[in-house]
């Protein structure tokens, strides 16, 4: 079980407007998707290097909120919302997520269209995420959504070795 690189980061952002205009039309980044507020959760913009990346994203923004946001416990103020880290096979997140519970450092696992996705905070309470890449043909880029992670539900599906991303040779 291994970590196998930074997967992606997600920036909390005062104006998403003026974030979307910096990252898109001055770095210029790809806009792949848009989340809308949802469920609690503000609404977030995914970001990839333009003809370059073969990753859902590698940066997201997500607007910022005074409002509490359900699960992490803590207001979103203007920063590092979360880092994400790559694992190769839906059995290493599994292992992550014990882990974590272990560590007390568990917040939340769930299930979305490009990951499954375990987070947990760092001794500091800064958000981590440790994700298994879905096969790249399961992606979708306009109908984002956010579903609890059944560990059981997704060895059926996809096995729990199936090795993904980096593991299976992606670049990014
Ligand atoms: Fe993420």
């Amino acid at each position: 079980m291994s970590i196998r690189r930074l997967n992606h980061i997600v920036i909390s952002v005062s104006d998403i407007e003026i974030s979307t205009r910096f990252y898109k039309d001055i770095l210029g980044l790809e806009l792949v998707s848009t989340l809308p507020e949802q469920n609690n959760w503000k609404e977030m913009r995914f970001f990839r290097a333009k003809g370059k990346s073969t990753n859902h994203h590698d940066l997201a923004i997500i607007a910022n909120a005074t409002l509490p946001s359900p699960g992490w416990g803590q207001p979103i103020s203007p920063g590092l919302f979360h880092v994400a880290f790559e694992v190769g096979t839906i059995a290493e997140l599994e292992e992550y997520a014990v882990i974590l519970k272990s560590a007390n450092s568990f917040i939340d696992q769930l299930y979305q269209p490009m990951h499954l996705s375990v987070y947990g905070k760092d001794p500091d309470g800064i958000a981590i995420e440790i994700i298994w890449r879905i096969p790249n043909d399961c992606w979708t880029y306009s109908d984002l959504w956010r579903a609890p992670l059944n560990f059981e539900e997704a060895i059926a599906r996809w096995g729990a070795t199936l090795k993904t991303g980096a593991a299976a040779g992606e670049s990014t």
